[in-house]
């Protein structure tokens, strides 16, 4: 696994170095949706990582966020978001990431996410722990909702009347608080960590969890949906826990759900 998880570091640092130095420079923005933001950035750091995979990994399938992938059928499979957080790199708010995650016949078994801006290198192999600079990270030891911090996203493709917005709430009401910092890979990644103590989201895609939900479930936490039930990449829906809120959590969701369905 070493070798994966090498290449992957080696290639996250250079593709988070194109963006740092293109983040304090004048963007380029065009538009995949409404509010759905690419920039030449996405594109750069992108093609970067596709050819270094390319090149140490011939027989893997890369699925990249920008569709510079290919190879579909293959054992092993690189799921890679060049630059998680469009939206914040594009307005100069510095929290975005590069995700870079390998699964093997549909489960992750290696990941990096890298933040360029604070240098923080998330890694993490199936069965060899979660780290952070090169120094093992847990999840935090918080035991209930409202001792806790949380946080979510929403999807740039489905604004109007966005269940979330229920979820939003209970959660608010239950916690500490709830954060909605614009990137998966990095909420996952302080999952990890212990920052935050749950993170959950609708919609997401496999290049925006591979790499963080392996890094949850080797820092010891609990990744699964809203029910519990055991998480699929690219699903529908992320539940990501320190473990001991988990229970807590899905109580919440169905409220929330159920409110959502109300309304
Ligand atoms: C987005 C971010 C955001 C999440 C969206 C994602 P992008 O990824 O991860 O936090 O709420 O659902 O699409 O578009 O910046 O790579
Ligand atoms: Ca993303
Ligand atoms: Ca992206």
């Amino acid at each position: 696994m070493s070798q994966f998880l090498d290449v992957a570091i080696e290639t996250a640092r250079e593709a988070g170095a194109i963006l740092r130095h293109e983040f304090d420079r004048p963007k380029e923005i065009s538009y995949k949706g409404e509010v759905d933001i690419v920039t030449e950035s996405d594109r750069r750091s992108e093609a970067l990582i596709v050819a270094r995979l390319r090149e140490h990994f011939p027989d893997h399938a890369i699925v990249a966020e920008e569709g510079g992938g290919g190879g579909v059928g293959a054992k092993c499979c690189w799921h890679v978001d060049p630059l998680d957080g469009t939206t914040n790199f594009a307005h100069a708010y510095p929290c975005f990431a590069v995700s870079i995650g390998l699964a093997e016949e549909g489960q992750p078994v290696a990941g990096v996410v890298f933040n360029p801006v604070s240098d923080e290198m998330f890694t993490a192999a199936r069965g060899e722990g979660a780290y952070l600079n090169g120094k093992r990270i847990h999840v935090s030891p918080i035991e209930t909702l409202a001792q806790s911090l949380v946080a979510t996203g929403f999807p740039t493709h489905q604004r109007k009347r966005s269940a979330n917005m229920n979820y939003y709430w209970e959660f608010t009401l239950r916690s500490h608080g709830v954060r909605r910092d614009g990137s998966a890979a990095l909420d996952l990644c302080s999952v990890a960590c212990g920052r935050f103590d749950a993170f959950w989201e609708f919609g997401l895609n496999s290049w925006d969890t591979a790499a963080g939900i392996l890094l949850v479930q080797e820092a010891g936490g609990k990744v699964t949906d809203m029910n519990g039930e055991p998480y699929r990449l690219g699903g529908p829906q992320t539940l990501a826990t320190n473990g001991r809120i988990h229970g807590e959590m899905q109580e919440v969701a169905a409220i929330a759900g159920r409110a959502a369905k109300g309304s």
